[in-house]
């Protein structure tokens, strides 16, 4: 039986494998991939985190493991994260030379020069209080917390870091770090900006795993409000304008609207965070005989590219290099 147009007939093209592979749209390689890493403060541990299964704490004895593993699945970037044995008001431990982070940078540094160190620079990890700066009156004052997260960041890269990721949605923070950067000398020390980061259910799992939770109220007051696109590319044109070098959207998997349209607006590459939450839905359903982890995983990791991020990072980096390295997505 004849139809409409039946000399158009898109399965030509999902014939065989090697034609469905030719012919794919979306290209993908382990270059492109940024795993997360948390540090603690201590010796000799190596220890699961139990919301984020298959992902550990390592004490800088032993994060060597977890870089030289990356590295052997040609994932060459890392983003650290670090929990310090002691909190304050300030978040003291953040920029001190001797911190948790300090401490890991150099360690890696020394024995992985290849690995390129990416640091969050953020205040949750470090304050008593839990909240991404200084507080005034319950509430996060952006002006007095600039100064901080400018500090922290030179800190990082003092210490060796490659490149610093501010996390705390701070007006003016690409500029206050760029700024001090600059003066120490740092001009082409690149900045990756969590540009737009929504205050979001999906980093319950991190809060844990990081201890970063809030003691009081929530983050609304800085992170972004989800039902806002156009504010999106408000937060994303003002970091170019200060001099961010990568963009990033977080999360991800909710968020690949807002992806598409930072990506057709701004020029420069631009990272998604798959986040925590989105990384222990598909293990825990997976443990439930739910869904299949290694499929669910391979599409989700695709639709964030397909969306338009260049850079992706994600909890499940070596199992994604692994993935694209067999062929199976990419
Ligand atoms: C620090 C920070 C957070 C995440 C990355 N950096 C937590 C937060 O903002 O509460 C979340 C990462 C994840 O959920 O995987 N501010």
């Amino acid at each position: 039986m004849n139809f409409m147009n039946d000399n158009i007939r898109p399965r030509r093209l999902r014939k065989s494998e090697t034609l469905r592979d030719m012919v794919r749209e979306v290209r993908l390689s382990p270059k492109s991939l940024i795993y997360p890493l948390f540090l603690k403060e201590g010796n000799n541990i190596k220890s699961e985190i139990s919301s984020l299964p298959n992902n550990f704490h390592y004490s800088p004895d032993r994060v060597g493991e977890a870089v030289e593993e990356a590295l052997k699945n040609d994932v060459r970037s890392i983003l650290l994260f670090g929990l310090p044995d002691h909190k304050d008001e300030v978040g003291s431990q953040a920029y001190d030379e001797n911190g948790i982070i300090q401490q890991g940078i150099r360690k890696i540094k020394d024995e992985y020069p290849e690995m390129q160190i990416i640091t969050d620079v953020c205040m949750c990890e470090y304050t008593s209080h839990g909240h991404c700066g200084i507080l005034h009156n319950h509430d996060v004052d952006n002006d007095k917390t600039l100064d901080y997260i400018a500090r922290i960041a030179l800190s990082h890269v003092q210490a060796g870091a490659d490149m610093v990721a501010p996390s705390d949605m701070m007006d003016g923070r690409i500029d206050a770090i760029r700024r001090v950067l600059d003066e120490n000398g740092y001009n082409d020390t690149a900045i990756m900006s969590y540009a737009v980061k929504y205050a979001s259910a999906f980093y319950g799992p991190f809060r844990d795993a990081a201890g970063s939770a809030p003691s009081f109220g929530n983050r609304k007051s800085y992170q972004m409000d989800y039902h806002n696109k156009r504010e999106a590319l408000k937060e994303a044109l003002l970091d170019v304008s200060e001099g961010a070098d990568i963009l990033m959207v977080k999360p991800a998997l909710s968020y690949l609207d807002v992806i598409k349209e930072v990506k057709e607006n701004t020029n420069l590459p631009l990272a998604a965070y798959s986040v925590s939450g989105e990384y222990a839905m598909i293990k825990a359903a997976a443990a439930q005989g739910l869904i299949d982890e290694y499929g669910v995983m391979c599409e989700s990791t695709v639709g964030i590219y397909r969306a338009g991020a260049d850079i992706l990072i994600s909890y499940f980096a070596k199992e994604i290099a692994q993935a694209i390295k067999k062929g199976d997505i990419g």
